[in-house]
């Protein structure tokens, strides 16, 4: 399992949730995609805090269709206190025993995978969301749901960074819409259940996590680029380079998720990223050589056609709202977070594609 992340990366999260991490003492948490790169975090941290720092050990029960789950979530040996039960969550799931928090993130997550499959992205944002939130509302369980900052499109510059409160700039038709309406549509059944059932439902929109146990074929740009350091070849910078985005390392991620999890104000919908630096992909390349220490040869090329159109130009996440309800607050520096990446992918990566 360690190869697949940093053990002092759990550690770390464990340690900055302090005290409130108790709160999982005792309980059942049940996780949908739990073979992908956030999920293998749940399934380690949870595995961390039951055998070091609870008073009771908690019990994850952990689902996944393996459908983009590769070969990093094949191998996962069994963990303590961890049920891993291989479902499709398109389909309803019947479970009798208590549950006290749903965590949905299941989901079709990299560009490349969703124009793959197009059905299979909205079917698990909505069905596999509503019948997520039914087993949650069955048990009277806290539920959060793993949107996306995708859902608000391509900003109007006004509002990057962007604010929860921003409505999106999105296309119901275009090639990405398959992911950023169905989460979109995942939130609004969140919305239905907490006003109509009174489930304490949160959304969570990523911006950019990054970090060990990234798939090597996850065509998402800092694997890509880390699989193509490692094979010895230039990184393609797709489009003008100009495209800015933000990245948030792993632990300062799931710190903030788990912090959701816990405090989230039910109802409400939560930014979670690392607002600073907003940088294009040509100044990403830069930073990489710093940390790297040597020059790293790049082309800016055409979009390939496996790669969705209508990339969104900005995204900045204001996290203004995350910080002053759940006192989140990242730490990890981007040179920081990229040398624990970039030393990780070195060791793991085979630089075959
Ligand atoms: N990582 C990020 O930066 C980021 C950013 C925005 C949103 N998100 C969202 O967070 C969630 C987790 O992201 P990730 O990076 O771990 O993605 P991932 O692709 O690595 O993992 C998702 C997992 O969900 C599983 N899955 C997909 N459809 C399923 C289904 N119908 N039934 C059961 N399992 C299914 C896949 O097999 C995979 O193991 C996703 O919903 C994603 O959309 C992530």
């Amino acid at each position: 399992m360690t190869e697949f992340l940093l053990h002092s990366d759990i550690v770390e999260i464990a340690e900055r949730l302090g005290p409130a991490v108790q709160e999982f003492s005792g309980k059942t948490v049940l996780l949908t995609g739990g073979r992908g790169f956030l999920g293998r975090y749940f399934m380690a941290l949870f595995a961390y805090i039951s055998d070091k720092v609870l008073e009771k050990p908690c019990r994850l029960v952990a689902l996944d269709n393996l459908i983009t789950a590769g070969k990093e979530g094949a191998d996962i040996p069994d963990l303590p206190n961890v049920t891993f039960i291989r479902h499709n969550v398109i389909e309803p799931f019947k479970w009798t025993d208590e549950v006290h928090y749903v965590i949905h993130a299941a989901g079709i997550a990299s560009p490349f995978y969703y124009r793959a499959y197009p059905l299979e992205t909205l079917e698990v944002a909505v069905r596999g969301t509503r019948n997520m939130l039914e087993t949650a509302q069955r048990h009277g369980a806290r539920f959060t749901f793993f949107s996306s900052s995708e859902i608000y499109g391509d900003p109007d510059v006004k509002h990057v960074p962007t604010q929860e409160s921003y409505r999106g700039n999105v296309s119901c038709q275009g090639p990405r819409a398959c992911y950023d309406e169905s989460k979109r549509v995942g939130e609004t059944l969140c919305h239905i259940f907490h006003e109509k059932h009174g489930t304490a439902t949160n959304t969570i929109r990523p911006f950019n996590v990054y970090g060990p146990g990234m798939q090597e074929t996850d065509y998402r740009v800092l694997p890509n680029f880390a699989n193509r350091i490692k094979a010895g070849r230039p990184l393609n910078v797709y489009g003008s380079g100009n495209q800015t985005r933000t990245f948030c390392y792993i632990t300062d991620a799931m710190v903030g998720f788990l912090l959701v999890v816990l405090r989230g104000v039910p109802g409400e919908p939560y930014n979670i990223g690392n607002p600073t630096p907003e940088i294009s992909m040509l100044e990403l390349v830069h930073r990489i050589e710093k940390v790297l220490r040597h020059k790293v040869e790049h082309n800016v090329i055409e979009y390939p056609d496996s790669y969705p159109a209508d990339e969104p130009n900005r995204r900045c996440p204001d996290i203004r709202k995350a910080r002053l309800q759940l006192a989140f607050e990242p730490t990890v520096t981007l040179e920081d977070g990229l040398g624990r990446f970039l030393g990780w992918a070195d060791k793991v990566y085979t630089g075959a594609q």
